[in-house]
Formats: C-alpha cells, structure tokens, sequence
C-alpha cells in the first residue's frame, strides 16, 4: 500500500502544480484539462480545493504510514501542504491575470486534515485478515513493575507465547521477565505527566493528557490491526486499548484485578472504566466476585463478565534447609524467632500499618514486610513512613523491610504464618494462595476476594479489616496453638492445589479468548458463552 502510496502521491503533486502554475512554454500555455473545464472548476474553486488537498494528504499520510510519533507526522504533513500551497500561491501572483487567493490555503489547510485523517482511517482498516490457527492476541498493561495483575499475566503470556505479544507502556523487570522467557514485547512508553495519572486522578489531571492518550490509542490501534484480540489486563490499559481495539476493529478482553469503587478510584476514573467497559469490551474476566459485583454497583454490564480467579503453578518444590539459614541469617533474624510474613506492595490500603500496630502486641514476633512501593509517590511516602515505624521502640529489630524480591519462595518458606491485612476490600490477593500453597497458616481481612478466598476457621482466619487487636489477637492464637495453625494450613493447601492451579485457569481464559475470536461468534458481547468457573 505503502508504495502505490507513494505514486499516486507524485502523480497528484505533479498534476496539482500543473493545473496551479498553468505552464507556459514559448507564450503558449501547456493546459492540463481543457479550457472550459477548468473555468468550470474555477467556480467551485474553495471545494475543489478542499477536495484535492484532502487526497494529497491521504496519499501521503499513506506513503509515509507513520506508526509512532503520530502527532509530528500530522503536523509534518499539514504543515509542508499549507507552507506548499502559501509558495504556490505567491507564484501564481507572477502569472498574468491571476491573484493570491487566501481562500485557497484555507481549503488546502482544511483538506490536509481531512486527508490525514481519513489516511489513518484506511491505514487501520488495512490488511485485517483473520488468523486461520490459534488466536493471535496482544495483551496490553500500563507498567513495567511487577504487580499480581502482570505476574498473572506472566503466565498466561508465556504459555501462549507462539501467538501473542505483549505491549507495555512503560519499561521495567516486567519486560525482562517476559523476554526472558520468548515472550516479545513491545513497549510505548508514556511520559512521565501522562504515566503519573493514577486510580485517584481527577478531570483536570486527565485534560492535560488527552493529546498523549489519543497518540497512545491511535498507535496501539495501529499495532492491534496484526491481531485477533486485544486483551487489556490493567485499567489504563483498558481506557487506551479499549478504543484503539474499536478502531482497528479488533474483539477486546478486558481481565478486571482491580475493585472498581471509591476506595480504589476517583468518581471520574469509574466513569471511564465502565463506559470503556460497557463500549468495548466483548468480555470481562473479573479475579473475585467481589470484583464483579462492583462492576454491577458502578452501573458495569454484568452479562459479560466471567469470574476467572488467578492461577499459580503447583509444585512441591521447596526452598532448601540451606537457602533458608542464609537468608535468615541475612535478615537478621534471630534461630528461634516466630516469623510473620507480610508479602505485597507497600501502599496504604494494603495495610502493612496494620501489622505494625498489631505487632506492638505480639512481642515475640518479628515480621518480615516483602515488597516496595511499586506505583505512587504517595506509596513510597508511605513505605519511608514504615520505615520509621520499625523503627520505634516497641518494633526495633523486630521489623525487616526487604525490598521487592523475585525469589520469594523461600520467605514464604520461611514464615511461620502470613497475613494479609488490606484496609479496604482485595480485589483476588495472590499472596494468600501463595501463603496457602507454601503449607502455612494464613490471617487475612474479611473483605473482597480475600474473603472469597479463605473459610473462616477452615482454611485460615479472617479479621475485621483495620482492626490491629484482632489481628494480634489471631497471631497470638496461631502463635500459641500450633496443632491449629497446622490443621488450618494442611486443609489451605489441599484447598489452594484444587482450585488455583494454572492450568485450569489458563484454559477457561483460553476459553474466553476463543469465544470472542472465532469467526463463527457474531461480535455482539452477548454472545459470549460464559464458563463454569468456581473461585
Ligand atoms: N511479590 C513479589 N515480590 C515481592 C513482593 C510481592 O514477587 O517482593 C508478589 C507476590 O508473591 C504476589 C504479587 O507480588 O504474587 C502481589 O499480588 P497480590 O495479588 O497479592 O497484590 P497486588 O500487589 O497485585 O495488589
Ligand atoms: C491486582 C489486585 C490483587 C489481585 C491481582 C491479580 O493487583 O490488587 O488483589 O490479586 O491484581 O489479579
């Protein structure tokens, strides 16, 4: 496309300062169309005008076919047609009987951007064959740090690796892990005022991004056109690849992890996630059905949401008696401490005070807190104000902030209970499967997926989320009867092996993906046939 393009480009620049300039070669002047027919387009100058600049700039917005920095080529192609047209107009002023007719510039600047436009029109709507094999599918996720979201979707890329890529916007450990294992990945960064808006932003933040986001759809709709199916795994990535899947015309999963409430977004942020949701989503995966339900609360169709909860590998491997010694001795921990293990992102609806607070009474404990402050400022605000509270008297040496860790088997290993204390609702929480799976006792919040998760009593117990005296309360009974913390981790783990493993989960994604990208579907959301899935 690109170079038949290009020709008719030159034919249309050739012939368009022919008919402008109406050469004159020895007094006679070479027409390009008969003499009446150009008197006849001379009165309708303004639109012919309009007309033929717009199909100059479709041509080469064509012949260029930008891909990246869309913004520049417009301006490039908009700007060279109006500063083209203001010369050949000068030029004209030099021939007999002719003027300077601003009136054409005008026609030509308005056609330029109509051309443009309708060039990146026809550059998404090119070459759409559907794949004969297995769906082709780019996933789609807003960071380059290592959240549950994108561990999950770690290993629904690996596996399908042969017909998916991923897209990330923004650079990090993320990529690297995908790479690493032959997933290819492509990352459009977001700049720093554009990447800074979070679940919390407001209008006026999200103003000032609107040129940058349009760019960021328009180039991932560009991408999305060698797909099947586009599968938004985070929120942003759902309000830019949401629209650039409908521009490209291409089916969209949306896979949910976030709770879509007050608590973890403003007014503003629900209202684009469930327009997105509700306008181009063929299928939602939500984690929990918590995660669900709020999509129904913020006014989200439920048709076509499906509760997919995460999936982890069963293995019985275990961190050796070895690595266990060092990284104890790393830590600092004293042989005989009773470890509580705190795994997550430092941010402050996760909770990690919470323990803090709890701890103060349960003075033989020490607790390890794994994870950093992956996303805000206002996270790593709150992970420096951790810090001091480790810090404090009641807590010193007892607290050990580690950073974010990728081997994290064998702090898992380590503990002798996990908990899990998040203030507001956990949309899934992998930490408690991962606590689960390892064969430990797990406390965590009765709320959201977490609740979902666990039996009270059972499989583990729950607290009332930001109630530090219950949690210390549970911690000391697991603490001071270990025949219960072990009947509670032994029926965790059998629970966690028959309902987490990965590849049970894979294939009920695999079935939503193949719902919306066989060609026998219509592209209704409705039609999607919706899975028997247990969370
Ligand atoms: N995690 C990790 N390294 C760390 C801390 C956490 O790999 O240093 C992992 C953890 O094992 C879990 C994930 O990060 O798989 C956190 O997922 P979760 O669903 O619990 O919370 P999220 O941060 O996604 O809200
Ligand atoms: C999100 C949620 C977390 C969930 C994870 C994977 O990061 O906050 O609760 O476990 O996604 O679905």
């Amino acid at each position: 496309m690109k170079c038949r393009a290009r020709i008719i480009l030159a034919v249309l620049l050739s012939s368009g300062l022919w008919l402008a300039l109406k050469p004159t070669i020895q007094k006679r002047r070479i027409t390009f169309l008969p003499v009446e027919w150009s008197q006849y387009l001379d009165r309708m100058d303004f639109w012919f005008n309009l007309i033929a600049f717009a199909l100059l700039a479709a041509a080469a917005w064509l012949a260029f076919s930008p891909e990246r920095r869309l913004w520049r080529a417009l301006a490039w192609i908009i700007g060279s047609i109006t500063v083209g047209n203001v010369l050949v107009e000068i030029a004209q002023t030099h021939i007999p009987g002719r003027a300077m007719d601003l009136a054409d510039v005008v026609a030509g600047f308005f056609g330029a951007v109509i051309g443009c436009v309708g060039g990146l029109w026809v550059q998404l709507r090119c070459g759409r064959n559907e794949s004969a094999g297995s769906p082709q599918v780019l996933f789609v996720d807003q960071t380059g740090r290592l959240g549950g979201a994108e561990l999950m979707l770690l290993d629904l890329a690996i596996a399908r690796a042969a017909d998916s890529e991923v897209l990330l916007y923004q650079d990090g450990e993320f990529r690297e892990a995908l790479e690493q294992d032959g997933v290819k990945v492509q990352v459009l960064p977001l700049s720093g005022s554009t990447a800074a808006v979070d679940k919390q932003a407001g209008w006026l933040r999200v103003l000032q991004v609107v040129p940058e986001l349009v760019q960021s759809v328009l180039q991932t709709a560009l991408l999305a056109r060698r797909f099947d199916v586009v599968y938004a795994n985070t929120a942003k990535a759902l309000i830019i690849g949401g629209p650039a899947a409908f521009l490209a015309g291409r089916k969209l999963v949306f896979h949910l992890h976030d709770i879509i409430s007050a608590g973890h977004f403003s007014a503003m942020n629900r209202l684009a996630l469930v327009f997105c949701a509700n306008q181009f989503a063929h299928a939602v995966i939500a984690n929990s059905e918590a995660t669900k339900a709020a999509v129904h609360d913020a006014g989200g169709h439920v048709e076509n949401v499906v509760v997919v909860p995460n999936g982890f590998k069963l293995t019985e491997n275990r961190s050796t008696d070895a690595e266990q010694a060092a990284l104890r001795a790393n830590l600092g921990l004293p042989a005989d401490a009773w470890i509580v293990l705190m795994a997550g992102r430092l941010t402050p609806w996760k909770g990690q005070h919470v323990l803090l607070e709890a701890l103060r009474d349960v003075p033989d404990a020490h607790a390890i807190l794994l994870g950093d402050a992956l996303f805000t400022a206002e996270d790593r605000e709150y992970a420096a104000q951790l810090r001091e509270t480790a810090a404090q008297p009641a807590l010193t040496g007892r607290v050990h902030l580690t950073g974010f860790r990728k081997d994290t088997q064998a702090f898992f290993d380590l503990a002798d209970v996990i908990v899990h204390a998040s203030v507001i609702a956990e949309p899934f929480g992998r930490v408690i499967v991962e606590g689960m799976l390892a064969g430990k006792p797990v406390i965590a919040t009765r709320a959201g997926g977490a609740a979902e998760i666990i039996t009270h009593e059972e499989t583990g117990l729950l607290v009332t989320p930001g109630s530090a005296a219950e949690l210390a309360a549970a911690l000391r009974r697991l603490s001071d009867h270990p025949a219960l913390a072990s009947r509670l981790a032994a029926k965790a783990r059998q629970t966690a092996c028959d309902t987490y493993g990965l590849e049970a989960v894979r294939a009920k994604i695999e079935h939503v993906i193949l719902s919306c990208a066989s060609p026998t579907e219509t592209h209704a959301p409705s039609t999607l046939q919706p899975v028997e899935v247990s969370p």
